[in-house]
């Protein structure tokens, strides 16, 4: 990681389902793509409830089954990851809402679909933490293309300075 590197943290409720696999997914595309050096990761989120736990065994199964591992301990945002991340991404548009009523930075915070290559309707990452396994693959493949637009994004943005 160098000085110049772009600070990204991604957010969602519990930081067991979706906010962990778009950290890892990122980590993945940025290592595989050779530029990792460009980007300091992070995820966390709004709730404490699984403050600790590594995230959902559904989620870190879909993730395992794609080749992506997720060794993440949940935690809550701090006030300070508002004044240290330069890009903060919330999963749907509730977190997005709640992260700019907290910020006084309010042009850090995006909402991740906004960058979905896939364009639809549907402008959340949908929570699958109450569904089937089905949600899940879903999830990540919302993620996974995503993120690699994003990564491209960002990169793009880090080499014009
Ligand atoms: P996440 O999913 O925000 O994608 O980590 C959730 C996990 C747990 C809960 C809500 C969403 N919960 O209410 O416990």
């Amino acid at each position: 990681m160098s000085d110049e590197s772009i600070r990204v943290l991604f957010v969602c409720t519990g930081n067991i389902c979706r906010s962990p696999l778009a950290h890892a997914v990122f980590q993945h595309h940025v290592d595989e793509s050779g530029c990792a050096d460009l980007f300091e990761i992070e995820s966390c989120g709004l709730d404490a409830y699984h403050v600790g736990e590594n995230a959902d065994e559904r989620m870190r199964s879909v993730a395992a089954r794609n080749g992506i591992a997720i060794d993440h301990p949940a935690r809550q945002l701090r006030t300070t990851d508002l004044e240290y991340y330069d890009v903060i991404y919330g999963m749907d548009r509730a977190h997005v809402r709640r992260l700019k009523k907290l910020t006084r930075y309010p042009g850090k915070i995006r909402l991740f679909r906004d960058s979905d290559p896939v364009r639809t309707d549907e402008l959340d990452v949908p929570d699958p933490w109450y569904g089937g396994l089905s949600g899940f693959d879903y999830v990540y493949d919302i993620i996974e293309r995503t993120c690699r637009k994003i990564v491209d994004e960002l990169a793009v943005r880090s080499r014009a300075g």
